[in-house]
């Protein structure tokens, strides 16, 4: 492929699938919408399809309801990437785009990359260049495969472009561009702020609490590592209110386990939308979590995260920003929580380029590439 200057592409579709998806698409698609010539389609595969884990998102980030959902639901691994790769392939022979982005690293994201890649389709990956070097993680799976088939990779941070070079990725191919999901975060943290959601749960004494998820199959199938966190959440909300909005499969797992009770200072409740969690990340004491886009976040609040996992795809947030890994271990969590609750916090700063611009950079880079 070469690269012109000042050629405009003039049809793009986006592909998204489950929840993180959302806030990386939605400031791209209204960066370039801001653009003449340009026409935009967007595609849900489907693999989220909750009204809470979707649509409740599609909202509150202003996304245009999806031109066409693929309705893939919930299967295996195999079956739910297959079915997304035979139902996408006559969308995209039908719509022939002169680009395709896909975004972060679920099963939608390799799903689509692949079927561009057979049909000789430009896709860009949005978040590219992320590796825990944890082959045993699904997405790493995925982030390693999307980045050796994309044409463009948009990447938050230099580690990444790091990354994406030792792979053997041509660098004209590579854009450090910054982290997009800050753009939604920061356009939307006023709205966040708005939201009754902390007198809701009785939290708007100013007292603090902690703020929990969990979804990770290396914490959420196991069954002893499951139990074991929960004790130790329990024990953690003797002291201060624990808020653990519970992702589908993690439900799931708690009902299996007869662990899915509710005590008044442990709160199980429903997955939330996206500015009620702002809100409660914003104001949380410290913040429990295996998810990768909370330790960013969390990193951008400055609020402290432990991250019960052994490594992480976001180095950054430990290098520069407030993220502690905690691997497994439930004593190192209480342990860490208690120093933070103490004063000890970890003092972060904010990555470089995660400004809040990071979707205008792609909008300039993407209209420049011929598709
Ligand atoms: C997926 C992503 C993960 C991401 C997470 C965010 C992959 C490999 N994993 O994991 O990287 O961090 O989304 O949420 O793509 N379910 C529902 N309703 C829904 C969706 C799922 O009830 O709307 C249940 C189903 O029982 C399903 C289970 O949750 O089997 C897991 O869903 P799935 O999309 O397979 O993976 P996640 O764990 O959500």
């Amino acid at each position: 492929m070469h690269w012109r200057k000042n050629v405009q592409p003039r049809f793009l579709l986006h592909v998204v699938g489950a929840r993180p998806n959302f806030m990386k698409a939605a400031p791209v698609m209204a960066a370039l919408s801001a653009r003449s010539g340009i026409q935009q389609r967007l595609i849900h595969t489907g693999q989220h399809y909750d009204r809470g884990m979707s649509e409740v998102f599609f909202q509150q980030l202003g996304l245009p309801h999806p031109d066409i959902n693929l309705e893939v639901g919930s299967a295996s691994h195999a079956q739910q990437t297959a079915q997304i790769i035979s139902r996408l392939e006559p969308v995209l022979l039908d719509h022939r785009p002169d680009w395709v982005l896909v975004y972060g690293d679920v099963n939608s994201t390799v799903a689509a990359a692949l079927v561009c890649a057979k049909l000789l389709i430009p896709v860009a990956h949005v978040e590219a260049g992320l590796r825990s070097f944890d082959r045993t993680m699904p997405e790493e799976i995925n982030r390693v495969l999307t980045d050796q088939i994309a044409d463009l990779l948009f990447t938050p941070s230099r580690d990444a472009d790091e990354n994406l070079s030792r792979e053997g990725i041509s660098s004209e191919k590579i854009h450090c561009v910054g982290n997009v999901m800050i753009d939604t975060l920061v356009r939307l943290l006023p709205q966040a702020d708005e939201r009754p959601i902390l007198t809701t749960l009785g939290l708007n004494s100013g007292k603090p609490y902690v703020l929990v998820t969990l979804h990770r199959p290396s914490n959420v199938d196991n069954r002893v590592m499951l139990t074991g966190l929960v004790t130790a959440l329990a024990e953690i909300s003797r002291d201060l209110p624990v808020i653990f909005p519970v992702h589908p499969r993690t439900r799931q797992r708690l009902i299996d386990l007869q662990l899915a009770e509710t005590t008044p200072n442990l709160c199980l409740i429903e997955p939330l939308s996206y500015l009620d969690f702002l809100a409660l990340q914003r104001h949380a004491a410290a913040v429990i979590t295996d998810s990768g886009g909370v330790q960013e976040e969390t990193t951008f609040l400055g609020v402290p995260c432990l991250t019960m996992r052994t490594n992480t795809e976001r180095p950054i947030t430990i290098k520069l920003g407030t993220n502690t890994l905690i691997g497994q271990d439930t004593q190192l969590l209480r342990h860490e929580l208690a120093r933070i609750l103490n004063g000890e916090t970890k003092r972060g700063q904010i990555p470089p380029l995660w400004d809040g611009h990071t979707a205008e950079r792609i909008a300039n880079i993407i209209t420049n590439s011929p598709g």
